[in-house]
This record gives structure tokens, C-alpha cells and sequence, in this order.
């Protein structure tokens, strides 16, 4: 750093010309980022604090040989912070995935479920937990469910960060959720609307487009 003024700050580079995405508003070290289109509905401390009891409650189910099969895309975060959150009490589960895809880039379901990519293990005769992150006409779970128990599974049971509580296509509702959800279309840990906004640390909706 020959040659630059000591004890003062420097700028190093010139000023970052691109266009900034998120009207930065810092309240302290520990809140996120927050985006001028989005509301925060879910903070990343209260999904911290919900997802160790909601681990101290599947721990209490004591199922043995646990396999997790977390539905992807949207569930990626929630299951990454639920399995350590597992481990924390205890649990050693394995975990697998499936890609499922019913919304495609519409907001609104298209009714039908397909596998883009199937899971790798076989759940004969395990226990497995199904992570998805909403449970909204319930068509995705039950897709998932039938197929695993078709497949073997000794047990199955079924674990949302959000449940929609809407009036379901199919009948069917969570063993564990961490949060009602407003019916609204909600984006962030995880969850995107075309693409976007999976990487913020809590959940929000959209309030402006
Ligand atoms: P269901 O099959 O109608 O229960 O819809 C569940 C699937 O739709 C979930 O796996 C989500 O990926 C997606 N989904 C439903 N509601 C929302 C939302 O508000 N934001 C993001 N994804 C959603
Ligand atoms: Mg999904």
C-alpha cells in the first residue's frame, strides 16, 4: 500500500456503478437485506427458534433409520436447517431428494405432478419424512406420499415449513408443519417466483412486482 495516505479511509476501487437490486435498510449486523418489493411474514429468528421445537417433536416420534426425502426445489433451505436442527437432538437421519414440479412458472397450480428427478435410496422398510416447504392443495405431498409408500416405505410422514390451510385438492394434511401461512404467494428461504428471491433468509410477499 506504498504511497497511500495512512489512517484515513481510502477508497481502493471506484464506486460500484451496478444497479442495485435491494434498497438496503441496516438495522443491525444481524437483519437481512431487505427488498423494497417484499414484507417479511417470517424473520430468520423466528424459523430458527420454530424449527428446533418442530425437531424436538419428530424426535419424540423416535422413528428409527429415519430417511428425510426433501421435495426440491423449494424445501432446499428448510430441509438444510431442519436435518441440523435433527441432528441437534439427536437424530442421524439420512437424507435424499426428489424434484417434483406442479406450479411450473405459474403461480397457480397446474393440478398435475410430475418427477423430474427422482430420488437416489430405497425406502423399503425405512421410515421416511417427507420435507416440502408449502402445503397448499396438498396434490405435490400426496403425489410424494403414494409414491413412496408404493415403493415400501414402513412409515411415512410429512413435515412443511408452511401450510396454507386452503381448502385441499386431496385429502391430506401435515404430521409437522412449522407455520400457518397466510393464503398469499410467499418467496424467500427457498421459495422463488420465477427463479427469484430463493436465496433471502426469511420468508415474505410480495408486494409489489
Ligand atoms: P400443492 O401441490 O398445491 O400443495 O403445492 C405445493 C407446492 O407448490 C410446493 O411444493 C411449492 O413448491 C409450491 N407452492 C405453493 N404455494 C407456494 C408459494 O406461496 N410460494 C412458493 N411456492 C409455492
Ligand atoms: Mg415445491
Amino acid at each position: 500500500m506504498a504511497g497511500l495516505p495512512r489512517g484515513r479511509n481510502v477508497l481502493l476501487s471506484s464506486p460500484d456503478k451496478r444497479p442495485k437490486r435491494f434498497g438496503t435498510v441496516v438495522m443491525n449486523d444481524a437483519t437481512p437485506t431487505l427488498d423494497p418489493d417484499l414484507e417479511v411474514i417470517f424473520t430468520p429468528e423466528a424459523i430458527a427458534g420454530r424449527l428446533n421445537e418442530l425437531a424436538q417433536e419428530i424426535a419424540t416420534a423416535k422413528l428409527e433409520n429415519l430417511l428425510v426425502v426433501a421435495i426440491l426445489k423449494g424445501s432446499f433451505v428448510f430441509a438444510a436447517d431442519l436435518i441440523r436442527a435433527l441432528h441437534r437432538v439427536g437424530l442421524a437421519p439420512e437424507v435424499d431428494f426428489m424434484t417434483l414440479s406442479s406450479y411450473k412458472k405459474a403461480r397457480i397450480s397446474s393440478g398435475q405432478v410430475s418427477i423430474l428427478r427422482d430420488m437416489d435410496l430405497d425406502v423399503r422398510g425405512r421410515n421416511v419424512l417427507i420435507v416440502d416447504d408449502v402445503l397448499d392443495s396438498g396434490r405435490t405431498l400426496a403425489f410424494a406420499k403414494d409414491l413412496i409408500a408404493a415403493r415400501g416405505a414402513t412409515t411415512i410422514r410429512t413435515c412443511v415449513l408452511l401450510d396454507k390451510q386452503l381448502p385441499r385438492a386431496v385429502n391430506l394434511e401435515p404430521d409437522y408443519y412449522a407455520f400457518l401461512c397466510p393464503n398469499e404467494f410467499v418467496v424467500g428461504y427457498g421459495m422463488d417466483v420465477g427463479h427469484r428471491y430463493r436465496e433471502l433468509p426469511y420468508v415474505g410477499r410480495v408486494v409489489r412486482q
